[in-house]
């Protein structure tokens, strides 16, 4: 089974859907940590609940550091090494992490967003999306790549925007979307169906090899 790392700063309502996933039997892998960079994040919290490590890696310990986000990553590579992860998800992960992770989990990092990308990338998606005036939203699993937001997508799920919405209602409403789109994802991982050949993913029909090595297609 694969080890996940989830990396989360607030609510962790992607990661409880992880977890739920997984006490369902519809996911195969484990959560070996859980780390975040909020000391009191909810989402820490329901970690434990489970009994599931976490790990509150403070940002401001790095602060004097030449580059503090190389830094900080430096030390969560060491926690997802000592964790023996495999693949790392970005759950409601509110820093931008830098080459040093991602080179080290290239093609092994997925992050979920709440917007059909590649519209409305970095903050308040949602917002972006009504500012717009768009018809359409939803959300995004896609590979992380140095461009934030920009990587190649895995899913997608679109939700119908309502005359009288609000943020509130617009994020709820992708936000329940989020929770099926993401164990889905992972699920496709852990049975190396993916496939990435420049910007596109190809999803198998059938079960393969799920190294990363063999994720690249020409
Ligand atoms: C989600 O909307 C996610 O797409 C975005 O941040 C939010 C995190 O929510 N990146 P939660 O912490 O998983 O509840």
């Amino acid at each position: 089974m694969i080890r996940l790392g989830v990396l989360a700063s607030g609510r962790g309502s992607n990661l409880q859907a992880i977890i739920d996933a997984i006490e369902a039997e519809t996911i195969t892998a484990n959560v070996a940590v859980v780390i975040g960079n909020k000391e009191r994040a909810p989402a820490l919290a329901r970690a434990e609940r489970h009994g599931v490590p976490s790990v509150f890696l403070d940002p401001k310990s790095v602060a004097d550091a030449p580059d503090p986000r190389e830094a900080y990553d430096r030390q969560l590579l060491e926690q997802l090494k000592r964790y023996e992860v495999e693949f790392v998800i970005l759950a409601g992960y509110m820093k931008i992490v830098t080459p040093v992770l991602i080179r080290a989990y290239e093609w092994r990092m997925m992050n979920v967003h709440p917007s059909l990308l590649p519209s409305f990338p970095g903050l308040n998606a949602q917002r972006q999306a009504l500012d717009h005036g768009v018809k359409v939203a939803g959300c995004t699993v896609h590979f992380v790549t140095e461009t934030v937001d920009e990587g190649p997508i895995i899913l997608q799920r679109a939700v119908p925007v309502h005359e009288d919405d609000t943020v509130d209602a617009l994020s709820d409403r992708i936000l329940k979307e989020e929770h099926r789109l993401l164990p889905e994802a992972i699920q496709l991982f852990a049975e190396g169906r993916i496939r990435v050949k420049g910007q596109r993913v190809h999803i198998r029909h059938e079960s393969l090899d799920c190294r990363p090595e063999t994720l690249l297609i020409e």
